[in-house]
């Protein structure tokens, strides 16, 4: 895919509902009683991924549009699951299931299979769960058995880690509590909340109790890590104004707006509503000069997945940045450090990588552009793309496609505030 740089980006757009809280919805719907209706479904690879799975599981998903569905939700019957491309949805229906009757196997992509599940199962297995891992990656297979609660501390901040010990003590004997030494996205607490489950919640702990579920309706807000390559590119083009309605403002989401006023960006926030448990609003971003900033681990999980953004936006700044902390970027659907660290210097920015980051000395023009290739990842497709509007020669993205994992339909609305 070719992508031609931009004059400025100028306009009024929505974005698909949050991936995150999409996943959350059929999961958690499909265990809850009765139905969940759920609007503004964030259709997307990954979470059709989900669909699919809670069906192979013997659970109706009806669709009623692209972002409509009504989950009926009722009991799992054993079987094999595929996970594909999707690690929130392998990590927590593997918590899930485990203490639910029945033998499930999981399955994933060739990228999903390489990514560390033994950061999931360890905790669940204290918990008495029968896991088995393939030398700690995908396939998994669990028998659901009688779970005992447990005190947990995650050792990396992980919200999906989180998550599946949360899932896992809905069903356990004994209170659950999950200790996170850094704040991580809180979508399953504030969807259990609203489920009516028996789950107390303090600063940097999370408890839950065996509970029955019912959701009755969730409404999804836009991703605000889909909007996040919008607002990137209308920062760093000059003469830009764009506006992302109906965006997800979850501040445990939102860490990239903090970095963005930091470096000296015009970021405006209207409209603050709440859908849901989750605050919702407007975002405008108009162009302004960078200057480079400081970002570390304590931050990391408020923008883990807008980091490759953010190396762009230091890339423009003035002056040198440094990302610190960010080691699980590793991890990812791809190893984020190295494809960024490639991307950006392919096209290029001054940028050297560290085991858990990088080092990069920006330069306040555009740059040069080139070719880059997206590794299969969605979210370095969707940074090529942005590199490509913010740059002098354009950009050609191999592998482009994947960008359908998380927002099938990006380029066409890149392509819609684009001005040439
Ligand atoms: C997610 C949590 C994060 C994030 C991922 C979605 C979630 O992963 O990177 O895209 O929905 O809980 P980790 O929990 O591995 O940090």
């Amino acid at each position: 895919m070719r992508i031609e740089p931009a004059v400025s980006l100028v306009g009024h757009v929505a974005v698909p509902g949050d991936k995150s809280i999409s996943h959350r919805a059929v999961l958690i719907g499909a265990i809850a009683e009765g139905d969940t209706h759920v609007t503004g479904f964030g259709r997307g690879g990954d979470t059709q991924a989900s669909i699919d799975a809670v069906r192979s599981l013997g659970v109706d998903v009806e669709d009623v549009a692209d972002d409509e569905l009504v989950v009926h939700g009722g009991e799992l019957r054993s079987g094999t699951v595929e996970c594909e491309n999707a690690g929130t949805l392998m990590r927590l229906l593997l918590g899930l299931l485990a203490g639910r009757e029945g033998l499930f196997v999981l399955k994933g992509d060739e990228s999903l299979s390489a990514r560390p599940m033994e950061r999931v199962a360890d905790p669940l297995r204290r918990m008495g769960a029968r896991i088995d891992t393939t030398g700690g990656h995908a396939p998994l297979e669990v028998e659901g058995s009688d779970l005992i609660a447990i005190d947990y501390e995650l050792p990396v901040a992980s919200a999906q880690v989180k998550s599946a010990v949360l899932l896992a003590g809905l069903t356990a004997a004994g209170a659950t509590t999950v200790v996170e030494p850094v704040p991580t996205r809180d979508h399953t607490e504030l969807m259990l909340e609203a489920a009516g489950a028996s789950i107390t919640r303090r600063p940097t702990a999370v408890t839950v109790e065996r509970s029955p579920l019912k959701l009755g309706e969730v409404e999804v807000p836009g991703d605000f890590s889909s909007a996040a390559p919008l607002l990137v590119a209308a920062a760093l083009v000059p003469g830009s104004d764009l506006t992302v309605h109906g965006v997800g403002l979850n501040p445990r989401r939102t860490g990239l707006l903090d970095v963005l006023e930091r470096m000296g960006a015009r970021v405006a926030v209207f409209n603050r509503r709440r859908a849901g448990r989750e605050p919702v609003g407007d975002v405008q971003v108009q162009y302004a000069e960078l200057s480079a900033t400081e970002l570390g681990a304590a931050e990391v999980p408020l923008l883990v997945d807008e980091l490759p953004l953010v190396a762009l936006l230091a890339a423009h700044a003035h002056g040198v940045t440094d990302v610190r902390g960010a080691a699980e970027l590793r991890v990812k659907e791809s190893d984020r450090i190295a494809a960024v660290t490639d991307l950006l210097h392919a096209t290029g920015a001054h940028i050297r990588s560290r085991d858990d980051g990088w080092t990069i000395t920006g330069v306040p023009t555009r740059l040069r552009g080139g070719r880059v290739d997206a590794r299969g990842d969605h979210r370095i497709a969707m940074l090529g793309a942005v590199v490509g509007v913010a740059s002098r020669e354009g950009v050609d993205i191999e592998g482009a496609e994947t960008v359908a994992i998380s927002f099938p339909g990006f380029y066409d609305l890149l392509g819609s505030v684009v001005r040439r």
